[in-house]
């Protein structure tokens, strides 16, 4: 009785989606396995056709592909560039790189929505590895999605992955490792859903579980992640779950809109906008961490989360590609991601191609972490000149030196450097450290009470200094000096002259 009272009632509402659904015959519903994203049948997509690109440079081939649907270009463009950036960052980051290849199917096809599922096969000297990613794709408004904006937010999220978490140790414990999984883009970057609207999550080959067990999915029951959907995810999830036959694109949306990262659950802005730093009551300092990560980074991060305080990580290649689980943290807890290069050489000795991949190499490291694209940088030993700001302002990054370095590599000290740091801090100070010395790590906590003590609020470089132009060097946020600073910028190497001599005792006993 209730049952059918339910129906009668749905059937007297005169919305435009009832009477959408009573235009259009019942849908069958999408078949498939229950932890993989449902599979559209190309043959209901009669107009689909593959692009593809085949490169082969320093030896290494990729063969690239994806699908391009009429009236569909702002996807079609959002893929050939996707697939463009994952060739190059895997040639730029991976370097014994043999070949990369694109591979690509449709999770769904129907209503106003599109998802395109990338299967990324990546072959170096070590062996081969899979990844997954799902593009959404939004044919009404012409916007591309990432995945993680099936959720409503960045809670959300959270609350998923703490899900996400759940189901992995109950369905593999022991195969799975998911203490370093963290909340954003790029851990999340394969969702969809199965034929019963679960949500399906998939991970990388390597991701949670060592690479030979292969590809590792979690699913969250409809009931449980359907709170967790953002509007859109809802229309995905009603269309992902029924085959829409001969699926066509009527026509181009009106005004086609680039997919922003702003906003997208598990990207996190390096500044909050609420927060002005050129005022002076703000007592804004960066506290910088070079040359890591280093082994006891988890700790210096427990300490800042502590004091609620964000800092900014200057990382070298090596570390980065070592200790690649606390990069993700990093980025995961609101902290600044910045380039020191990957080998650590005085830049202003190199060749304009060996700074280029230096620079680029790390960049592309990051992104491939976490899906951050760096916008700082830090020349090793604070050495620069025209040929490294040039290079620096083609790969958008700009120069980050120091107004107060503790020398916390030279003298292993943890009370002289907590000294030092707290000493020289003043509002806009850019503080020098090294996060690779279990001496500075040991030091942190007492000049972060000590500064908090006093009113200073930590901070990210981008949130000191607002926004910074490629190429240019910033040696501190002041507040009351910001004029000066811009007339001793000019020639690109002058630090004070007390760093300059601190310069050149780092080139000569900096081991890094
Ligand atoms: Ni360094």
């Amino acid at each position: 009785m209730v049952a059918l009272a339910t129906a009668l009632a749905l059937g007297a509402c005169t919305s435009p989606d009832a009477e959408r659904r009573s235009d259009q015959p019942e849908r069958a519903k999408a078949t498939g396995e229950a932890d993989e994203l449902t599979v559209v049948d190309l043959d209901n997509v009669p107009d689909v056709t593959e692009e593809k690109k085949e490169t082969e440079e320093n030896g290494v081939t990729a063969s690239l592909s994806y699908p391009k649907v009429p009236n569909a270009d702002p996807l079609a463009k959002r893929l050939d560039e996707i697939t463009d950036r994952e060739r190059d960052d895997f040639l730029g980051a991976v370097p014994k790189a043999e070949s990369i290849k694109i591979g690509w199917n449709l999770s769904v096809a129907g209503d106003d929505v599109m998802a395109v599922r990338l299967t990324q096969d990546e072959k170096d000297d070590e062996g081969e590895r899979t990844a997954w990613a799902t593009y959404w794709y939004d044919t009404a408004t012409g916007t591309t999605a990432y995945s993680t904006e099936l959720l409503a937010g960045q809670q959300e999220l959270e609350t998923l992955d703490g899900l996400v978490k759940k189901a992995l140790k109950e369905n593999d414990g022991d195969k799975v490792d998911t203490s370093h999984l963290y909340p954003i883009l790029r851990s999340y970057d394969s969702m969809g859903f199965n034929p019963d609207g679960d949500l399906v999550v998939e991970f990388d080959e390597g991701q949670v579980a060592p690479v030979k067990s292969g590809r590792v999915s979690a699913v969250v029951a409809k009931a449980d992640v359907e709170p967790l959907l953002s509007d859109f995810g809802r229309k995905a999830q009603t269309a992902a779950v029924v085959v829409t036959p001969d699926y066509r694109i009527e026509e181009e949306p009106a005004a086609p809109k680039d997919g922003s990262k702003a906003g997208v659950p598990g990207v996190f802005a390096t500044r909050d906008d609420d927060v002005d730093c050129s005022d002076p009551e703000s007592k804004c300092i960066a506290l910088t961490f070079d040359d890591g990560p280093g082994e006891r980074t988890p700790e210096l991060l427990d300490t800042l989360a502590k004091y609620d305080a964000k800092a900014t990580f200057f990382l070298t290649g090596g570390p980065v590609r070592e200790h690649a689980a606390t990069v993700r943290r990093e980025y995961a807890e609101g902290h600044e991601l910045a380039n020191h290069t990957v080998h650590h050489p005085d830049l202003t000795r190199q060749a304009e191609v060996r700074i280029r991949a230096e620079l680029s190499t790390v960049n592309d490291l990051v992104r491939r972490e976490t899906g951050f694209d760096l916008e700082l940088m830090r020349p090793p030993y604070g050495a620069t000149d025209d040929k490294v700001a040039k290079i620096a302002k083609e790969q958008g990054l700009a120069e980050i030196i120091w107004s107060v370095d503790t020398n916390d590599w030279k003298d292993r000290d943890s009370s002289v450097v907590a000294k030092r740091a707290v000493k020289g801090a003043k509002p806009g100070s850019i503080i020098l450290m090294h996060d690779i010395h279990g001496t500075t790590i040991d030091a942190v906590p007492s000049i972060l009470k000590q500064l908090d003590e006093k009113g200073y609020r930590m901070v990210t470089v981008s949130q000191l200094l607002g926004d910074t132009e490629p190429g240019e060097s910033y040696f501190n946020g002041h507040p009351e000096e910001k004029k000066d600073d811009t007339d001793g910028k000019d020639d690109g190497t002058s630090a004070s002259s007390d760093e300059k001599s601190d310069k050149k005792d780092d080139k000569k006993d900096d081991k890094d």
